[in-house]
C-alpha cells in the first residue's frame, strides 16, 4: 500500500481509462514563484518581528498567540498578543494592539488588518496568497506541503503490549489503535520513531502455565499444537484454576517460576514455544487491523530481565533505595499514601521477585542509554497513571532521565457498552478483538450491501474490510481518549457524522468526479488555484491548517484533534459541493475547482492514513 499517493489501484484505473484524455490544465509555475509552506508559522514570526520593532528585542519571544478566526468576517487569522502584552508593559491593549499593526511588514500577505474589542489583530490574507498557498500544497500533493520539523526527535513509543497466554480483548484496541496513529504521526513530521511493544512475557504466572503443560495429557498437547484442542488462553485459565485448587500443583508451578528465572533450559524451550505461539497470534491480529508493528517491535518484560539486578544497583548508587517490611522500595517524591505518608513504589519483594515497575526503569534506562530516545510515550489505560507518575519521578531523581529527555505518559479512557458499564458480551464475559474485528467487518458488509447491492464479491468483501477496521479504529481516536466512551455499531458505521465511513465516503465521492468528468488528477498538477467563492477560500485555509493540526497532535498525543479536523474539511468540502459546481463549470474555474477536489481528496486520505485508516476506491 503507497500511503501518501492516490491508492495505487486508483491511479491505475485512471492511467488505463484516461491514458489518452488530453491534459488539460497548464503548468504555471513562474521561477519566481514563492512557496508559502506554512503560512500560520509565517504569519507568527511576521508578528514577532513586529513586536520586536515596535517593543524592542526583549519581547522577542513573546508568543503571538495566531489562530485561524473562528468566523470568517473577521478575517482569516487572529493575532491575540496585545492582552499579554499589555499586562507586561502596563498600556492599554488596544494601544500595543496599534502599535504592532503600524510596524507589520508583510509585503501583501494580507489585504486587511484590523483591530476588534479589546486588542484582538484581524488578518485577512489576499486573494493571491490564498491561491498561491493552494498551488503549494497541489505541487507536494504526497506531503501536502507538511514540512518536516527543524528539530528532529528519537521517538520510542510503547503500545499495544498485550500479555503472553492471554487473549486480546477488547481493552487492547485502544492502546494499539491511538500509538499506531501516534507513531504514524511522528514519524511523518520527520522524527526517528522506534516501536517498543511491552508484551508481557515474563513472571510467576509462567510457573504455573508451563508446569500444566508439563502435565498435560499427550493427547491434549498434540491437539493443542495441531490447533484443534485448548486455546493458549484456555490453557491459562485452566492452569490458574488448578493453581487455585491445588495445593502441590501450586508448589510445583512456583517451583517452576524459580527454574525458570534460573535459565533451566527445558523450561525455557516450554517458555519460548509459549511466546512464539503468542506473538504469532498478536501478529495475525496487527495484521488483520492494519497496525504497523512488527516481530521485530517486540521487546518483552523478558528482555529486562538480566537487566533488573542492575537497577537495583543503580538505585542504591543514587541513594534512592529504601527497605520497607523486607522489600526494597523508593519513595518517589510528591506521592504520599491515605494517611498523608510518602508512598512507596516496591521494586523488589521480600521473596526476591522484581515488579512491574522495576521492568519500567530497566526499560527506561534502555531506551534513553541504548536507543537514545528523546522522548518516550507510553499508551496505557489510565488506571496506569500513577505507576508512570512514579516511574518518570523516580527516573528524574535518579539522574537516569535528564531534563531534556521528554516523558508522557499517554492515558486513555474505558470503552463502555449501551449501559455505561464496561463493555462486555451478554453474559458478561470480556469480549474478544477477534470477535470484535469479525462483527465490524460483518456489520460493515451489510450496511453496503444494502447502499451498493451490484458490487461484485471481492470488491465488496475488500472494501466491508476497508470499512469496518477503518470505523471500529476510527471510533477509537475520535473521542477525546481521556475519558470513556460508549462503544455503538450503528454510531461508529454511520454514513453521517463524525465516521470513518462518512470521510471515507466523501473521499470517494470526491474521486468520483474526476471518474465522471473524464478528466486525470494528474492532470491538474500545476493547476492554478482560484479560490474566490467564500466556500472555495474555506476549504484552502482549512487545508493550511494541516501542519499545525499534525504538531498539535504530536505535542498533546490527542489524535481526535486530526480526526475533527477531518471531519470539518469534508463538511466544508460538502457544502462547496453544493454551491459551486464543478463539471459543469468552464475554463480555468473548472480547473481550479477540480484541484479543490483532489486537494480536499487527498488530504482525507493521507489524514487517514495517518491514524492507520485506509480509503477504499469505491463504496
Ligand atoms: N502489559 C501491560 C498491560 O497489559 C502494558 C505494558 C505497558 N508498557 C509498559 N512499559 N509498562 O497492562
Amino acid at each position: 500500500m503507497v500511503w501518501f499517493s492516490l491508492s495505487p489501484l486508483i491511479a491505475l484505473q485512471y492511467a488505463i481509462l484516461y491514458a489518452n484524455t488530453a491534459i488539460i490544465a497548464c503548468d504555471r509555475f513562474s521561477k519566481d514563484f514563492v512557496a508559502v509552506p506554512n503560512i500560520q508559522k509565517r504569519i507568527e514570526s511576521i508578528l514577532s518581528d513586529a513586536v520586536v520593532a515596535a517593543f524592542g528585542p526583549e519581547h522577542a519571544d513573546a508568543d503571538p498567540l495566531i489562530n485561524p478566526t473562528k468566523d470568517p468576517k473577521f478575517g482569516d487569522y487572529q493575532a491575540n498578543l496585545a492582552m499579554g502584552l499589555a499586562k507586561k508593559l502596563g498600556q492599554k491593549p488596544r494601544d500595543i494592539a496599534t502599535a504592532i499593526v503600524e510596524k507589520i511588514d508583510a509585503d501583501d500577505l494580507f489585504s486587511k488588518i484590523d483591530i476588534a474589542g479589546p486588542g484582538f489583530i484581524n488578518l485577512m490574507l489576499t486573494q493571491e496568497t490564498v491561491n498561491q498557498s493552494a498551488e503549494t500544497i497541489l505541487a507536494d500533493l504526497d506531503r501536502l506541503a507538511v514540512a518536516e520539523v527543524d528539530e528532529k526527535q528519537t521517538v520510542v513509543v510503547d503500545f499495544s503490549s498485550p500479555n503472553v497466554a492471554k487473549e486480546m480483548h477488547v481493552g487492547h484496541i485502544r492502546s494499539t489503535v491511538i500509538g499506531d496513529a501516534l507513531a504514524r504521526i511522528f514519524k511523518f513530521l520527520g522524527h526517528d520513531v522506534i516501536k517498543q511493544n511491552h508484551v508481557g512475557d515474563w513472571g510467576t504466572q509462567f510457573g504455573m502455565l508451563i508446569q500444566y503443560m508439563d502435565e498435560m495429557p499427550e493427547a491434549d498437547r498434540e491437539a493443542h499444537e495441531a490447533g484443534e484442542g485448548d486455546t493458549l488462553n484456555t490453557i491459562y485459565q485452566k492452569s490458574k484454576q488448578r493453581f487455585d485448587a491445588e495445593d502441590d500443583f501450586a508448589q510445583r508451578a512456583r517451583e517452576r517460576v524459580v527454574a525458570l528465572q534460573a535459565g533451566d533450559e527445558e523450561t525455557l524451550v516450554v517458555w519460548q514455544k509459549l511466546v512464539n505461539e503468542s506473538e504469532t497470534y498478536f501478529d495475525a491480529v496487527y495484521k488483520r487491523l492494519g497496525i504497523d508493528l512488527s516481530l521485530d517491535d517486540i521487546k518483552g518484560e523478558s528482555f529486562y530481565n538480566p537487566r533488573l539486578g542492575n537497577v537495583i544497583k543503580d538505585l542504591k548508587t543514587a541513594d534512592l533505595l529504601k527497605e520497607s517490611q523486607g522489600a526494597d522500595v523508593v519513595y518517589p517524591e510528591g506521592f504520599k499514601d491515605r494517611d498523608g505518608n510518602p508512598m512507596p513504589m516496591i521494586v523488589r519483594k521480600s521473596d526476591g521477585g522484581f515488579l512491574y515497575a522495576t521492568t519500567d526503569l530497566a526499560a527506561a534506562q534502555y531506551r534513553i542509554n541504548d536507543l537514545n530516545a528523546d522522548r518516550i510515550v507510553y499508551v496505557t489505560d489510565s488506571r496506569q497513571s500513577q505507576h508512570f507518575s512514579m516511574v518518570f519521578q523516580t527516573l528524574r531523581e535518579a539522574g537516569w532521565a535528564p531534563s531534556n529527555v521528554r516523558l508522557d505518559h499517554v492515558p486513555f479512557g474505558t470503552i463502555m457498552g449501551k449501559d455505561r458499564k464496561p463493555f462486555k458480551t451478554r453474559s458478561g464475559e470480556t469480549i474478544k478483538l477477534v470477535d470484535l474485528i469479525d462483527e465490524a467487518e460483518s456489520r460493515a458488509a451489510g450496511i453496503l450491501a444494502d447502499k451498493n447491492p451490484d458490487m461484485d464479491t471481492d470488491t465488496a468483501a475488500e472494501v466491508a474490510h476497508t470499512v469496518g477496521i477503518g470505523c471500529l479504529k476510527y471510533a477509537d481516536l475520535s473521542n477525546d481518549r481521556i475519558k470513556d466512551y460508549i462503544f455503538d455499531w450503528d454510531r461508529m458505521l454511520s454514513f453521517d457524522g463524525n465516521t470513518a465511513a462518512y470521510l471515507q465516503n466523501s473521499y470517494v465521492r470526491c474521486m468520483s468526479i474526476f471518474r465522471r468528468g473524464e478528466v486525470d488528477p494528474s492532470s491538474l498538477s500545476g493547476a492554478k488555484i482560484l479560490a474566490t467563492e467564500p466556500a472555495e477560500r474555506l476549504i484552502v485555509l482549512k487545508l493550511l491548517q494541516l501542519p499545525n493540526v499534525l504538531q498539535s497532535v504530536a505535542d498533546s498525543l490527542e489524535p481526535h484533534r486530526l480526526t475533527n479536523y477531518l471531519y470539518e474539511l469534508a463538511s466544508l468540502y460538502h457544502s462547496f459541493y453544493e454551491k459551486c459546481p464543478v463539471l459543469k463549470s468552464e475554463g480555468e474555474t473548472k480547473i481550479s475547482r477540480l484541484a479543490l477536489c483532489l486537494l480536499t481528496a487527498q488530504t482525507i486520505s493521507n489524514g487517514l492514513a495517518l491514524l492507520g485508516i485506509d480509503t477504499p476506491p469505491q463504496m
